[in-house]
């Protein structure tokens, strides 16, 4: 190109002065020493080392082979992990690296070239690890319209930037955490919390805490899950009544029921009635939301007995007392 240069030159000059061919062959020399710099560095620039894979995605303590192609001599592969030889050409050494768990320095290839230190290319090698486990922490009995919280730790997990927690509701999504900020490299554990308020639906159901490594574009995308947890969600806003008679002849029977609206699920709710501190056989049941139990009381000694109803549902216990007066048939006698 530097010789069309010059001649390009001559037409516009029909006669040239000897001191303006002096000039010329001087940028003559000079570009010829250029292109023949050119022309070396050019040979040199042919000289190469590769790896490959660049960019390999590993299991914690797996294996993989990395391959080192150089035109050069002598090539060879720096790494902190076990290798062995796995094959070799005339331009190109394998290496099968072994045990892959650790965070050090990156392995890189390297070979002695005739023209000075090439740079030395790298493998930046991705480690994965599932986790070791997926704990969801115990949830409690829980009151419709308190706040409990829900947390999943997840332990044994790398890289931690590439992880998702999801935390699930049935099929309804609460959270889902990332890390990409993370810093530390390697093995890690994370806790994820959230908060809910109890609903009066959310008796008997699911929840799950599901992990997605995502190692995309370059490797997999690996899910796995908890194990599941169902939520036990209780209502209990209704004030229990008691239906007894206030007097009552000894030896006598008499037909008590206790009962609760407001109450669910009121098939779940447990009765206790006493007589005179004495426990009574019932027979519960539920109609239209109400829930209610029943006994029946033959009193035998004369006095004030206390009839006592005890109504618990999940967390949430309550009761009503009232007392009763037998007498003895005596009494009517009298009358
Ligand atoms: C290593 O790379 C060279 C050059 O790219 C190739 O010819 C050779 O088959 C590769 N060897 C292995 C084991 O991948
Ligand atoms: C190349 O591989 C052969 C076996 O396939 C082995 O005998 C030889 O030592 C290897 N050469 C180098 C330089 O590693
Ligand atoms: C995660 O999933 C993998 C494969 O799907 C399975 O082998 C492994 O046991 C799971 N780990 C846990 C903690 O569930």
């Amino acid at each position: 190109m530097w010789i069309e240069l010059l001649i390009s030159r001559n037409p516009l000059r029909p006669e040239p002065n000897p001191r303006d061919r002096e000039i010329d062959m001087r940028r003559f020399l000079f570009f010829l020493a250029v292109g023949a710099w050119a022309v070396t560095q050019g040979v040199a620039e042919e000289d190469f080392v590769t790896i490959w894979p660049e960019n390999p995605v590993v299991e914690f303590g797996g294996s993989l082979v990395l391959n080192c192609s150089a035109s050069c001599e002598n090539i060879g592969l720096e790494t902190i992990f076990t290798r062995v030889p796995s094959g070799n050409g005339s331009n190109w050494k394998a290496f099968r690296l072994s045990n892959v768990s650790d965070w050090g320095p990156r392995p890189l290839c390297y070979a002695s070239c005739g023209s000075g230190q090439k740079n030395s290319p790298m493998a930046n090698i991705i480690i994965y690890k599932l986790p070791d486990s997926i704990t969801l922490d115990q949830i409690p009995k829980m009151e419709v319209g308190k706040p409990y919280d829900l947390t999943c730790q997840v332990s044994g997990v790398a890289p931690i930037q590439n992880l998702t927690v999801t935390l699930l509701k049935g099929t309804e999504q609460l959270l889902a955490k990332t890390f990409e900020n993370h810093t530390a490299p390697g093995v890690g554990r994370v806790v994820v919390k959230h908060t809910i308020i109890a609903q009066r639906n959310d008796h008997k159901k699911t929840v799950t805490c599901q992990t997605s490594l995502d190692l995309n574009p370059r490797g997999p995308l690996l899910k796995n899950t908890s194990h599941n947890m169902s939520l036990e969600s209780f209502d209990f806003a209704g004030t229990p009544q008691l239906h007894a008679g206030l007097f009552l002849e000894a030896g006598t029977k008499m037909t008590v029921t206790c009962n609760t609206s407001e109450v669910s699920p009121a098939k779940e709710a447990a009765f206790d009635l006493w007589f005179a501190g004495k426990p009574l056989t019932l027979n519960t049941r539920v109609t239209g939301g109400v829930a209610s139990a029943q006994a029946v009381v033959i009193p035998s000694s004369v006095g004030e007995h206390e009839l006592l109803c005890n109504i618990s549902l999940g967390p949430v216990t309550k009761n009503v007392k009232k007392m009763v007066n037998v007498f003895g048939a005596s009494h009517i006698c009298n009358c």
